[in-house]
């Protein structure tokens, strides 16, 4: 062949190859419609479910397995180790869903080898009342559950802290429905852009861990779409999350995971959901009432939703339409939220960029509560010598435990290196370290550190030294509740030695909620900490000593004692509503349904602020609290009504130094309401330098006026009196003014 022929030759060839490929390629795409990104989620999944085989369908509505809490299947072998696997279709293009707890950070990466960072408890970004913050804590979570080959997060914990001795609070957003519901809403937002499916839980009204699997939660349909439900609608329509957990307890005599009222007249048709309704983890309890019910998908295995399911839909007892129905919400999630377009890839965790997000949280999170006589900021260059007071101050901050855990790197920092492996109901100390992180900021001066084990030795410390910072704690997790508010031991006592030795004591709160404080009127300042992440000491370190000015705001009432709260005790569970743990297969038990005993919600919509308020309670620290090294002025109130009323007002800083003032707005409804006092209906938090002013437009959305009438199911704006108060706390709101809305 002649050169030319040559040339002629390879064209052709390379021709037909380029071709045939594209023949090919366009036969797989015709093959898979379904992966032709510009239809809809909708048409996709209906696409594929089309194809899908009974066997196949179910299969997708349920998970491989957890040990102690199911039998496993053999397939459990391709999970990524994180709490739930659903096995994936190949044939059809349909990856599987590995899901991770996420709460504050990607749970068991020390078990799988990995690295997760520790961000700021839930509660902690609550307190920053910062939406773009709670995108970003999302949007961490996100990348490192992709880095880590996770396609589904378990974070979105949204229950209100109706009972702050729940030993949950942390993972959760406090206690007003308003705040929490667009908190998670961000935070899950900034979660599901990395293309990874997010979860709201635990669905609903789980606000007490003891005898989670057996209570039933008495509450009436109105005050619960006020209070605990609203900040669920408001998290669902927010962000068009992918999937909601249903919570292990009963709700009104139904478990929420089989409860039609929540999964299907609420969630699915009142709210539009879209997505899937999967169990808290042993959270099923049937399969027939179940999916009329609305449940779409069990975990961790397949009590009720495996060959049950299978039998019943072959009876014809569970309708056709129903179990695709199932099906469809999972595939049109996946569809939705970009995990088959867009699947994970295993990588490092970016480990630097997760420490500057968790310290830059945290600084935002922390809540000046005390700032007597301007103790803090404390001045580097005058400060000679600190005592660093509490238990582990020296090499640790505690985390929250449960599913919600992070593991420390090296392990939990109280133990040798290595030893530290994270255990159930085991308080797990971070390494961030209070001691170390005050010594840098004062390399001249005497720093010394005292476990306040002998609070006498302690106070001599104190005594000894310009400034005692005691760091003291409240440790909580998943599967119990705290016994009372009260800081466990005794330091109380340790605190109140401390500051009678020294005038200059600083108190920082590592808690989970609110904790009594007896001895906050003899200490000179009071930081709330919370649970602070893995650069916790160091955001800590920033705001003592005034690198950060703090602007955070209480999203709990702290109260003066335990007498104070709507139930002077939580209720526990009689000895037959507990599972008999030493039997081999304890969750048939569970599954079976432990009998009910009963918790009374009968202050109704009076949870945290609103009940202190309608009973005329004092408090230590009110919701929306929080002081700032510098002060603000508020000014000019204007509300403007109409259908969406428009509250316009001015905020100065009148200090000296630059800082973020989070300006709260609260309501007042008609008197033929018969509401609380007030409510939050929003905020704007805005930075602001020394002398500067801003002027600020708060819309108000018309359900946040509304009161939820259940004759008519939907919101109801009453027409009446309207007042609106502006200020810097739910008891610190110098502007007001009442309007007419009809
Ligand atoms: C918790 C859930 C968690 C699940 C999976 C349950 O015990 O209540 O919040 O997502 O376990 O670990």
């Amino acid at each position: 062949m002649s050169q030319s022929s040559n040339r002629i030759f390879f064209y052709f060839l390379f021709f037909f190859l380029f071709s045939s490929h594209l023949v090919f390629s366009q036969k797989s795409d015709t093959s898979q419609p379904w992966m032709n990104t510009k239809l809809s989620a909708d048409e996709r999944a209906a696409m594929v479910l089309k194809e899908m085989t009974i066997d196949e369908k179910i299969q997708m509505l349920h998970g491989t397995g957890m040990v102690g809490l199911s039998p496993m299947s053999p397939l459990a072998i391709h999970s990524n180790g994180g709490a739930g696997y659903v096995p994936g279709i190949p044939r059809l293009g349909i990856p599987a869903l590995q899901m991770s707890d996420a709460a504050y950070g990607v749970r068991v990466s020390g078990e799988n080898g990995r690295y997760s960072t520790a961000l700021p408890s839930d509660i902690a970004g609550a307190a920053t009342w910062d939406l773009a913050g709670a995108y970003e804590y999302g949007a961490l979570i996100g990348r490192e559950l992709r880095a880590q080959g996770y396609n589904m997060g378990l974070g979105g914990g949204v229950n209100l802290t109706r009972e702050p001795r729940n030993g949950r609070t942390f993972e959760y957003m406090g206690e007003d429905p308003i705040l929490a519901g667009k908190m998670v809403a961000s935070a899950i937002k900034g979660l599901q852009d990395q293309h990874v499916i997010g979860d709201i839980k635990h669905y609903a009204l789980n606000d007490q861990e003891s005898g989670r699997n057996a209570v039933n939660v008495n509450i009436d349909k109105r005050a619960a779409r006020e209070s605990d439900l609203l900040a669920f609608e408001i998290g669902v329509l927010d962000s068009n999350v992918g999937a909601v957990m249903c919570s292990y307890n009963r709700v009104n005599g139904d478990y929420a995971c089989e409860n039609k009222y929540l999964l299907t007249d609420v969630l699915k048709n009142d709210w539009k959901f879209k997505g899937f309704v999967l169990t808290d983890w042993g959270g099923a309890h049937s399969t027939e009432k179940a999916s009329a019910a609305g449940l779409d998908h069990e975990q961790p295995g397949w009590i009720f939703y495996g060959d049950e399911l299978k039998k019943a839909v072959e009876a014809g007892k569970v309708p056709k339409s129903e179990f695709d129905d199932h099906v469809q919400r999972i595939l049109r999630t996946m569809f939705a939220t970009g995990v088959i377009d867009d699947p994970p890839q295993k990588s490092v965790v970016d480990v630097e960029r997760g420490f500057e997000v968790a310290r830059t949280l945290e600084e935002q999170a922390i809540v000046l509560l005390k700032n007597d006589h301007e103790q803090l900021p404390l001045a580097a260059s005058k400060v000679h010598s600190i005592a660093i007071i509490g238990p582990h101050a020296d090499v640790g901050m505690i985390s929250g435990g449960g599913s919600a855990q992070v593991d420390p790197p090296a392990g939990n920092a109280i133990l040798p290196p290595g030893k530290g492996q994270t255990r159930w109901l085991e308080p797990v100390w971070f390494p961030t370290s209070p001691l170390k992180s005050i010594r840098a900021k004062v390399p001249g001066a005497t720093v010394q550190f005292d476990s306040g084990a002998d609070p006498e030795k302690a106070a001599s410390l104190a005594a000894k030294s310009d400034v005692a910072i005691v760091f003291a704690y409240q440790w909580e997790s998943e599967d119990m509740d705290l016994p009372t508010l009260s800081l466990p031991e005794n330091q109380d006592s340790l605190i109140a030695k401390v500051a009678a030795a020294n005038p200059h004591t600083v108190v920082v709160l590592e808690t989970g909620g609110p904790v009594t404080a007896p001895w906050a009127g003899q200490v000179s300042a009071i930081l709330a900490a919370w649970f602070a992440g893995s650069k916790g000491s160091d955001a800590v370190a920033n705001v003592l000593f005034g690198d950060v000015n703090p602007s955070a705001k209480l999203p709990v009432t702290f109260p003066h004692s335990d007498a104070d709260l709507p139930h002077p005790t939580i209720v526990k569970p009689p000895r037959e509503s507990i599972p008999d743990n030493t039997k081999p297969e304890p969750w048939k038990e569970i599954a079976a349904g432990l009998a009910p005993f009963q918790v009374t919600y009968d202050e109704g919509v009076k949870v945290g602020y609103k009940w202190y308020d309608a009973e005329k309670k004092p408090v230590l620290f009110p919701f929306g609290h929080g002081l700032s090294y510098t002060t603000y002025s508020y000014s000019n109130l204007k509300v403007e009504p109409g259908k969406t009323p428009r509250v316009t007002f001015t905020v100065k800083n009148t200090g000296k130094r630059s800082g973020a003032e989070v300006a709260e707005v609260y309501a007042s409804l008609p008197a033929s309401a018969a509401e609380p006092p007030k409510r939050l209906v929003g905020w704007s938090k805005m930075m602001l330098k020394p002398g500067e002013s801003k002027e600020v437009t708060v819309e108000i959305e018309p359900k946040y006026l509304s009161i939820f009438n259940v004759e008519q199911n939907g919101w109801q704006l009453l027409p009446g009196e309207y007042g609106f108060m502006v200020g810097g706390s739910s008891q610190n709101l110098p502007l007001k003014q009442t309007v007419s809305l009809q």
